[in-house]
Formats: C-alpha cells, structure tokens, sequence
C-alpha cells in the first residue's frame, strides 16, 4: 500500500473562499484525495489558515483592530467554506497554533545552528511617516522584471517573488509616502549553496507538470540569491534568537511548515506518524501564483533541513469570472458561501472541473454553467439515471433482470461500461481529472444512445429478453456511475448508491463487480434538475449589482450629507508650538477645542516659525483616528492648503465651535 501525503496551499486568513480557490487547490486536491483512498492508498490530506504575514496585518490595520481577531474571523469562515464544498481534508488547522509555533522556530533554530541562516546586514524600505519599516505587501511600486504594479513581496503579472526594495518608485500602502532606504539587519538562509541540487530535482523529476518545469529552471537559469527569512515587524512568530528581539519569520518560510505542523497535529490526535507519509509520495496542490516558492524555496528549504523533497507539485492555473479578472476588491467574485446558498455543491465541482483542466486557465460563466448542467448532468447523466431506475421498476418489479444472449450492441456496451473505472482510475493518477470527467460523460451519452436504440419500452412487449438486456447494462451503468463519480461529485454519488441500495461505495474495484440479476433497486427519484433561465438571470444582476455598490463605494467622489455628519471640524486655538527634532517638516501643536486640549502633529514647519501660530485660530479635524508621527503621538488634523500650507484661520469664530 502507498502512502500519501496531498497538501492544499494554505489560504491567507484575510478573506473568505472563492471560486478561485476551489478550482485551484481544493479541488483536485480532494478529487485525488477521495480517489486514491478508493484504490485502497492510505491519505492523510491537510491543510491550513496562513494567519501571519503583511496580509493579514494590512487588513488589521484598515478595520482598526488586532491582526488575530481578523485571522480568526476569516478562519472560521474559510473551515465553513471548504466544509460546505465536501473537502475531505483529514487535518485543518491554523498557522497560530501552539505546535506551528514550536514546529517553525524549531526549523529555523535547526537551520541556524547548521550554518544554514546567518545574520546579514541590509538596506530596507522604512517610511518615516509611519516610522515603521515596510516589509513585504506594505509596499507598492513597480515589477523591477516586467514593468506592471507589484506589492512588495510579489509580482503578479510575472510570477516572481520580489523583495521591496527592488521595486521601482516604492510608495508606503499605509499612507502613500515615497520610503526610504535604512540600515537595518535580518536573518538570510543560504538558498544560493543548494542552487545546483535544486537544478538536479526539477530537471530529473519528470513527474513535475511543464509549468512548473518551465517557470522553475528559467528561474533557475538567473541564478538563486540567499533569501531573507526574518522580518522587523509585532504579528509573526518570534524569532528564536535572543539577539534578534522584535523580529519575526518571514511568512513564507514558516507557511511551507504549516503542511508539517498540520499533519503532526494529526499525528498527535491518531498517534499514527505522518513522516511516513511525507516519505512515501509527497502532492502538493497550489496556484499558479506560487510556483516559485514552491519549487524553489521549499525544496531548498527541505534540502537544508534533510528532508525529502516533494514527488509533486500541481499548479493550478486561473480561473477567471465571466471574461474578467476576478478581483475581491472589486467585488468581482463569487463567494462560496453565496454560491451554496442556492446550489448544490456538486455541480460546482461538476463544472469547475469539467470546464478546463487544471493547468490551463479557465473561466466561470453563468450561462456556461447553466448549460453544462442543463445539457450535460441533466440531459445526459441525470437523464439516464432517471430512465434505467424508472423502467426498472415499471417493466421488472424493481429488480435486476436477466442478462441473456447479449446482441452485438449489448456487448459493445458492456465493453464500455466495464473499461471506465480504469479509464477514469488512470487519468486521475495523472492529474488529468477533466479528461477524467469528459470521459464518464462520453460513456453516459453512450448509454444514453444505446437505451434509445434499443427502446425497451417497445422491446418489453415483442422480446422481453432484448428489454431486459438493456436494463440489465443500464443499471450495471449506473453503478458503475456512483463509483466512478464519487470523486469529483461525492453528494450525487452517494444518492445513486442509495437508489441502487449499495450501502458502501468506498472500494474502487468493487466497481466492476455486476449487480446480480433478481437484484432489488429502491425507486427512482430525481438526481439532477435543470436550471431555469431566471435563476441564471437573477444571479447574473447580483454579481453586476456588487460590482456597482463597490464603484458607488469606493469610485465616487460624491458624498451624502450623513456622510459628511460624520466629519467633526471644529474651531480650536493653538496654544503652544514647538519644533518636533529630526523632522524639518513637522511642528507639536497644543490646541485648545473649547472642552479639551488636543496635541496634534502638524507638517507646517516649513512654512511658519512656531511662534508665529500661538493663539492662531484654527479649524480642527478632531474625530480622525489618532495616529503616532515621529513617535510623537497626533489626535486631529489642522486644515490647511496643501502646497502653500496656508491654514485656515477663522478669527471670526468661536473656540469649539462646530463648523457644519
Ligand atoms: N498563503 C499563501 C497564498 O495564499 C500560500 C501559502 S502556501 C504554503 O499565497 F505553502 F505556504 F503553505
Ligand atoms: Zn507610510
């Protein structure tokens, strides 16, 4: 028995599942998961929330709260997720837990003490607005490789994993200022001493799909750099040096170890050991987008470490939303909870893995799915199911009939059904699960064919055995159905199984042994239904209505007067000034609001002396959320022109006073 070991890249915690994610991971993930336990391969499937990193720590910066509160919020959600889409994973678990914790620093601190990690010295971007060092997606600039916008960590148009400073015209993603370069020190593992073995692994593993061969050795061919693996940033896992205090790992590095610490999890619950899955056949499912890491950085990583690498790496290429690029901040996306709301979860699986295969990119379409549902599982599948069930019971008491002198068609077809499972079986265990799915849809039509010619429904009356014959095969079909459709749509299998009374389907061989003639089968109920144009309709106006509440959102330069309410100006006094050191651009104000004196940080120093502003009459932001400049704490704004820097001085008004 083999066993295996099938990973799903972990899921920033930063938003819900998508379609995306589902087609690109989970998936086939699952589909090869499910199949290769039928043929009796012992899996252990794992997975987790990737809870560290700037993502998560930008999306705690915007809502104002704390980094583990939104990881939790979207870890939650992202379990209901996948759970609703029948994942089979055996572990789940996040990147905040206590023994990922213990698992990565042990890993670093193994790396360290051999020699491997080392400290370096380097320049990095460090916004003095902020006063914080930008790491990662804390920047936006430009791709220094092909030219388009990029974040700090990664260059979505060409796939390359960048560091900040590499980025042309870096702008800050907090507050938009230009950064700039300071001295500061990190950890680097030395990839560049494994760039050779590494060049052996993807060119000796044949088993690697061409675009992870092709991204990874022209990547290769540029030459490796050691890689940065520490970050000066509060959310992340410390790092496990005592000289290196208020850094953490750098997301990445302690992600890949989330494969680990998941399954060493479940070690602990079964107490059966998972090293001996890593070690006997490593799959893992990412997105295309993370190619690089995944054949470059880990198996460096692994190399390092002394750990075997992965036997495979299967990337999924992008799925896109009716022609477009799917983009949640857009809102151009359509989320699974919404999606499983009003469908079954089967026919996403259907039609996401039917659509395209895994490594070609692909593309959602509401009309598109209506058709393959209507005219594929409906008319095809469900349509066959429903005849070979229905007259089973109509013409043979609900029972199996005789199969007697088959004519030529019936053999020809019994050919067909008993070839599928290894068919079916064979394209699964190359990764090829749309060929896979085309192919039990090529031999349902056929059944579907073979029925009509042979019209039971007139032979029942001139030659019972010939109408028998054809139930006898279809109802052979039909089991070998539920076996074979049981990876890719698990729900639907299951209602076949029930139908033909088989309480276990677990065992993919069992699907070739017939059902015995006299064998009772329960009643016919529906399987599959047709979609109605209204309901394509209703969901096509939603996703645009989304996309119009985001452009209202986000777009408009038009407030309304509640919005405007929100906005709390007063009139303050400034009372003392002084000059905040290091800045040439900035002043500490004291200003008297009427019923409380604020202390404010204002960039007026070039262009008034500070006691040129005592007792000025000014106009206050006062509700703006308070924020630290220089170490200097700010609670409010002056208004004032941007360029000149004049401030307005309305001397006519009241200390307090509202302005509305
Ligand atoms: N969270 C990362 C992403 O969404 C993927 C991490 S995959 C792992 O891009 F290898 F690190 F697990
Ligand atoms: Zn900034």
């Amino acid at each position: 028995m083999t066993k295996v070991f099938i990973s799903c890249a972990l899921p920033y915690a930063n938003g819900p599942c998508h379609l995306g994610h589902i087609r690109s991971t989970y998936l086939p993930a699952d589909i090869y998961a499910r199949y290769n336990r039928m043929i009796g391969n012992d899996v252990l499937m794992v997975c987790a929330t990737d809870e560290h990193g700037t993502p998560i720590a930008v999306k705690a910066d915007k809502e104002n709260k704390k980094p583990i509160e939104i990881s939790k919020r979207y870890h939650d959600m992202i379990v209901r997720d996948v759970e609703s889409m029948n994942i089979s994973l055996d572990n789940f678990t996040r990147t905040t837990d206590e023994i990922h914790y213990e698992i990565a620093q042990n890993f670093f601190k193994d790396l360290y003490d051999k020699g491997l990690i080392y400290r370096l010295d380097i320049q990095q971007l460090y916004c003095e607005n902020c006063q914080k060092f930008l790491p990662d997606r804390y920047v936006e600039g430009l791709c220094p490789a092909c030219g388009s916008e990029a974040r700090g960590d990664h260059c979505e148009k060409c796939g390359r994993a960048l560091e900040p400073i590499e980025l042309d015209e870096p702008k800050c993603l907090t507050c938009g200022n230009t950064p700039v370069i300071k001295d500061t020190y990190q950890y680097a593992f030395k990839l560049s001493e494994f760039e050779y073995e590494l060049k052996v692994y993807i060119k000796n593993n044949d088993n690697l799909p061409a675009n992870v061969k092709n991204y990874a050795s022209n990547w290769l061919k540029e030459g490796l750099n050691d890689w940065v693996l520490t970050r000066d940033m509060d959310w992340g896992i410390p790092v496990p040096l005592d000289e290196a205090q208020g850094k953490v790992l750098y997301v990445w590095i302690e992600a890949f170890l989330g494969y680990i610490s998941s399954a060493a999890q479940w070690s602990r619950k079964t107490n059966i050991k998972w090293e001996d899955y890593w070690n006997d056949y490593v799959v893992h499912f990412i997105g295309k987008d993370i190619i690089y890491h995944h054949s470059i950085f880990w198996p460096g990583l692994l190399t390092a470490y002394g750990c075997k690498k992965p036997d495979m790496i299967y990337a999924g290429e992008f799925l896109s939303l009716e022609g477009e690029k799917m983009s949640t901040s857009k809102n151009w996306v359509i989320w699974i909870s919404d999606f499983v709301k009003d469908f079954e979860p089967d026919l996403l699986r259907y039609y996401l893995t039917i659509n395209a295969p895994l490594n070609k990119d692909s593309d959602f379409s509401w009309d598109d799915f209506q058709r393959r549902n209507n005219d594929e599982l409906a008319d095809v599948i469900g349509n066959l199911l429903h005849r070979t069930f229905t007259f089973t019971h109509k013409f043979f008491d609900g029972n199996v009939p005789e199969y007697n002198n088959p004519s030529s068609e019936d053999l020809a077809f019994e050919a067909e059904i008993t070839k599928l499972p290894d068919t079916v079986g064979e394209y699964i265990s190359n990764y090829e699960f749309r060929e896979a799915l085309l192919e039990i849809f090529k031999v349902a039509k056929i059944g579907n064919k073979y029925f009509n010619d042979q019209e039971p429904w007139k032979a029942v009356k001139e030659d019972k055995q010939k109408a028998a014959n054809t139930l006898y095969l279809s109802n052979q079909l039909a089991k070998t159905l539920a076996y074979v459709l049981k990876p890719f749509l698990p729900t639907k299998a299951d209602e076949i199984a029930q139908i033909l009374k088989l309480d276990d389907i677990s065992v993919w061989a069992d699907a070739k042994v017939p059902l015995p003639s006299g064998y009772g089968i329960a009643k016919a109920k529906p399987l599959f239904k047709k979609i109605e144009d209204d309901v394509i309709t209703h969901q096509k106006d939603k996703l645009q209505e989304n996309l119009e509440e985001n452009e209202d959102d986000n777009m408009s330069d038009i407030i309304d007067i509640d919005y405007f309410d929100k906005v709390d100006i007063r009139i303050g006094q400034i009372k003392e000034a002084e000059k905040i050191e290091k800045s040439d651009k900035l002043l500490k104000l004291q200003v008297d609001i009427g019923d409380e004196t604020r202390q404010i940080v204002a960039g007026l120093a070039k262009f008034y002396k500070p006691e040129e502003l005592i007792n000025r009459k000014v106009a206050v932001l006062v509700n703006l959320k308070p924020a630290k400049l220089f170490g200097t704490l700010s609670e409010g704004m002056l208004l004032a022109t941007g360029k000149s820097g004049a401030l307005l001085s309305p001397d006519d008004c009241e200390i307090g006073e509202e302005i509305q």
